[in-house]
C-alpha cells in the first residue's frame, strides 16, 4: 500500500474524499442527540469553538504527518519517533471499536429506509415503535446483516470508485434535503422553543460532561485521532495547501452536522414537548422524531423514504472507509491476504454487533460499567480513546518532533496563516486542556467530582 500512494486530483477531490469520508452518522445521528442530551446552545457553542481549536490543530496536523511520512497510521508514529510507534496502533483500534456498532445503526437506518418505502410512515411515528425494534431479536439483526454485508461487498471487490461518483450527486442532495427539512421543521407551531434551545447557550447547562462529548463527539465526526486523516493525508497531492484544504473539511462537517441539529432539536419541541425526558433520548433520537416530522407532511412517506436512503449512503461510506481502515491496518500488520482480512474482520463486525444489538433486547440486563453493550463501545472509543489519542499526538507534535515538523510540511505549499496559533494550541492548550477533561470527567465517574 505504501509504495504506490496515488495522490488525489487536486484539492476538491482530496476535499470531497475526506469529506464524503467524515460525513456519516456522526454528523446526523449522533450530533443531535448528543446536542439534545447535553444542553443544546451550550453544546453547540463548545463544539463550535473546539472544532476551530483542536479541531483543526488536529486535522492539520495528521495530514501534514500522512503527507510527510507517506505511511500507513500504523507505521506514520514510529517514523516520526521509534518510541511512539505504539501510538498509530492505539489510534488503530478506535475504528475497531466503531465498526460493529456503526453497522448496527446502519441497519437501523436501512430498516427505516424499508419502513418508509413500504408507505408505513405512520407507524414508525408511533412512539412505542423503534424501542419495539430495537429490542427484538431477530429482526434488528436481519437488517444490521444487510448493511454489514453490504459494507463487506463493497471492501472486497473494491468498487469505491463507482461509490465515489455516486457521492458527488448524493451527497449534495442529502444537504439540500436536509436543508428543506429543517426549514419545514423550524416553521412549525412550536418550534421556536426548540430553536431557542439549540442556539442560545445557557449556562445552567455548562459542565464537563458537555466538554467531554462535545470533544468525543468533534474527533469522531471528523475522523480525527484514529488515523483516518493520516492515511488521507499520505494520499494529499505535495502541490496543495493543507491548511485551507482543513478548513473546507471542517467547514462541511460541521455544516451538515449543524443542520442535522436543526432538523431534529425543534422537532423534538414540536411533537414530543420538549420535556428533558424527550431530548435526553440518546441514540433513539433521530429514528423516534423524523418519523413524526415525516407524518406530519403531506408525501412524507416518498420524503422520508428519500432522506432515509440518503442517510444510508453516507452511512455506507463511511462503514466502507472504517472497515478499509482496519483491513489495511491488519495487512499492513500481519501480512495476510486482502480476502482474508475482510472476511475476518466482517465476522469480527457480525458477532459483536449482534451482541450490541441483544444488548437492546433480550441482554438488556448486561451492563458493562452501567452501560448497555453499544454505549460502552462509544463511550471508550469517543470518549477515553479518542481524547487520549489526541492529546497524545499534540505531545509527540510539541515536544518529540517538535512543531517545526509539521509547520514546514504545510508551509512547502504557500505561508501558514495560523502558524503561532497552531504552536501554543498543539504544546500546550490543547494537552492540557484535553488531560484536564479526561482527569476530571474520570472522576466524575467515580463520583469524586461533581460539577
Ligand atoms: N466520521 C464519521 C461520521 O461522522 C464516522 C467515522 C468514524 C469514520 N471513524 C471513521 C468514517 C473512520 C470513516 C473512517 O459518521
Amino acid at each position: 500500500m505504501e509504495n504506490n500512494r496515488s495522490t488525489f486530483q487536486g484539492k476538491i477531490g482530496f476535499v470531497l474524499a475526506a469529506a464524503g469520508s467524515a460525513v456519516g452518522l456522526g454528523n446526523l445521528w449522533r450530533f443531535p442527540y448528543l446536542a439534545a442530551k447535553y444542553g443544546g446552545g451550550m453544546f453547540l457553542l463548545i463544539y463550535l469553538i473546539l472544532a476551530i481549536t483542536f479541531g483543526f490543530v488536529l486535522m492539520v496536523t495528521e495530514i501534514a504527518i500522512g503527507r510527510k511520512t507517506q505511511l500507513s497510521p500504523l507505521r506514520a508514529f514510529g517514523a516520526l519517533s521509534k518510541k511512539w510507534t505504539w501510538l498509530g496502533h492505539l489510534a488503530t483500534i478506535v475504528p475497531v471499536l466503531i465498526f460493529p456498532y456503526y453497522c448496527l445503526i446502519g441497519g437501523w437506518v436501512t430498516k427505516y429506509a424499508g419502513v418508509m418505502i413500504s408507505g408505513k410512515v405512520g407507524d414508525a411515528a408511533q412512539d412505542s415503535f423503534f424501542g419495539e425494534y430495537i429490542s427484538a431479536t431477530v429482526d434488528p439483526i436481519i437488517w444490521f446483516l444487510i448493511f454489514i454485508v453490504a459494507t463487506t461487498l463493497v471492501v472486497i471487490f473494491g468498487v469505491n470508485k463507482g461509490i465515489e461518483k455516486l457521492s458527488k450527486v448524493l451527497m449534495p442532495a442529502l444537504v439540500v434535503l436536509t436543508l428543506v427539512l429543517s426549514v419545514y421543521v423550524v416553521t412549525r407551531p412550536g418550534a421556536l422553543a426548540g430553536v431557542k434551545y439549540y442556539l442560545l447557550p445557557n449556562i445552567h447547562d455548562l459542565s464537563v460532561k458537555t466538554f467531554l462529548s462535545a470533544l468525543g463527539q468533534l474527533f469522531y465526526s471528523m475522523s480525527l485521532a484514529m488515523g483516518i486523516m493520516i492515511t488521507y493525508g499520505s494520499y494529499f497531492s505535495k502541490e496543495e495547501h493543507i491548511e485551507k484544504a482543513s478548513r473546507q473539511i471542517e467547514v462541511f462537517d460541521t455544516l451538515i452536522a449543524f443542520l442535522a441539529g436543526l432538523m431534529i432539536i425543534p422537532a423534538v419541541f414540536v411533537f414530543s414537548g420538549g420535556d428533558k425526558e424527550a431530548l435526553g433520548t440518546g441514540p433513539s433520537l433521530m429514528f423516534v422524531t423524523l418519523p413524526k416530522v415525516f407524518n406530519s407532511m403531506q408525501g412524507g412517506a416518498i420524503i422520508g423514504a428519500l432522506f432515509f436512503f440518503l442517510v444510508l449512503f453516507a452511512a455506507i461510506t463511511s462503514s466502507v472507509s472504517i472497515m478499509e481502515a482496519i483491513v489495511s491496518g491488519i495487512i499492513d500488520r500481519f501480512n495476510i491476504s486482502r480476502l482474508k482480512a475482510t472476511l475476518i474482520v466482517a465476522v469480527y463486525g457480525i458477532l459483536l454487533g449482534i451482541a450490541c444489538s441483544f444488548g437492546f433486547g433480550i441482554w438488556s440486563n448486561v451492563k458493562l460499567f452501567g452501560f448497555d453493550i453499544l454505549d460502552f463501545l462509544d463511550f471508550i472509543s469517543n470518549s477515553v480513546l479518542l481524547p487520549l489519542v489526541g492529546m497524545l499526538t499534540c505531545i509527540v507534535v510539541g515536544f518529540v518532533t517538535k512543531p517545526k515538523t509539521v509547520i514546514e510540511e504545510i508551509e512547502l505549499n504557500g505561508p501558514f496563516k495560523m502558524k503561532g496559533f497552531y504552536t501554543v494550541m498543539v504544546k500546550w492548550v490543547a494537552p492540557i486542556f484535553i488531560f484536564a477533561i479526561l482527569v476530571s470527567s474520570i472522576l466524575q465517574g467515580f463520583g469524586v467530582l461533581t460539577i
